[in-house]
């Protein structure tokens, strides 16, 4: 997300001094040839962080991309997490103030067994499966993502949505002092994401806690993440705190600041372009600036598996 280049808020507006000035000092490196696309060499330069704690008894899931997995250092160094800061190096530098444990998920709504379960319990009471998908993001780059995690739909069920759940929307922890991007009016927080219920309950939906057969880092979303390899990597909300059932459409934080650009669905699409640039190629993070383009697949390459879904609709409206 190009927050800096937003009409509505400017980045002098939205990013801290501190934060501003490292994004001008990134700059530099970008007009030296890099323009923002990490490649391994250039994290080499920072010690690397602590790692997460292996995950034991990791099963093989399905749907796994056949591609190699962007490096790890990359994957954890060039982060999207707003609530750290607008740069793409903030969240590994400034994520530690994030406290994971003790944990609880809320889930509510349109359910016939609400209630809060906490991180452990998730943690022992769900299979955890490694599953290699790429991410795409909208700003047309990718990385390739071994995750940890376990199917959403089987944390769902557990709840009993009842006939009433149409939609799942899900929610950030709000807390500005472990998450100190939120003191700033960047976005409304807490963040926000949804999805329909059929997407929400569909095999390949993850909720991640964990990659590389690790404990998630913080900038990656710990302890809990949603990801959905078919969609825009912005659809893949952080650090979750709250579940709802709901039976209408639920508010997205991107389509909420900028609707034109960010669409409810944000299904990966070539032939739907974004209003600043276009959806056909991409490139992948930590294979250099010079690397050559690939072409972006419908639903990311997942067609066959969830083309279903939308049969009959329009998804130029529908983006
Ligand atoms: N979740 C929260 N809570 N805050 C954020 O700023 N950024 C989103 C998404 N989830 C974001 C978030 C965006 S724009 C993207 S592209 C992905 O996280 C990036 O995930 P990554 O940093 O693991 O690559």
């Amino acid at each position: 997300m190009l927050i800096g280049s937003q009409k509505k808020i400017p980045s002098s507006e939205i990013t801290p001094r501190r934060v501003w000035e490292d994004r001008r000092h990134f700059l530099a490196y970008s007009s030296a040839g890099l323009l923002g696309l990490a490649s391994s060499v250039f994290w080499g330069a920072s010690p690397p962080g602590t790692r997460g704690a292996k995950i034991p008894g990791l099963l093989k899931g399905q749907f796994s991309s056949g591609e190699s997995p962007t490096p790890y250092e990359d994957v954890t160094r060039y982060n999207n997490f707003v609530e750290f800061g607008a740069d793409k190096r903030d969240p590994a530098l400034r994520a530690g103030s994030l406290r994971t444990r003790p944990w609880t998920l809320r889930v509510e709504g349109e359910c016939d067994k609400p209630g809060d379960i906490g991180i452990e319990d998730i943690l022992s009471g769900f299979a955890q499966e490694e599953r290699i998908y790429r991410l795409r993001c909208v700003e047309a780059w990718a990385m390739v993502i071994p995750w940890v995690g376990f199917p959403l739909g089987d944390l769902l069920k557990r709840f009993g949505p009842t006939a009433k759940a149409k939609y799942v929307a899900f929610e950030t922890l709000q807390d500005s002092e472990q998450m100190p991007g939120q003191r700033r009016a960047s976005l409304r927080w807490p963040y926000v994401e949804g999805l329909r219920i059929d997407e929400a309950m569909h095999p390949i939906t993850l909720i991640a806690t964990g990659l590389y057969g690790e404990e998630l880092p913080n900038q990656s979303g710990a302890p809990l993440r949603l990801v959905v390899p078919w969609k825009y990597g912005f659809k893949s909300i952080k650090s979750i705190v709250g579940i709802r059932f709901t039976q209408n459409q639920p508010a997205t934080t991107w389509n909420r600041l900028q609707p034109e650009e960010y669409g409810f669905y944000a299904n990966v699409n070539p032939d739907v372009e974004h209003p600043r640039w276009s959806q056909r190629y991409h490139r992948m993070i930590g294979e250099g600036w010079l690397s050559r383009k690939r072409k972006t697949e419908l639903f990311n390459g997942y067609a066959d598996e969830v083309g279903s879904l939308y049969s009959g609709m329009d998804l130029k409206r529908f983006y």
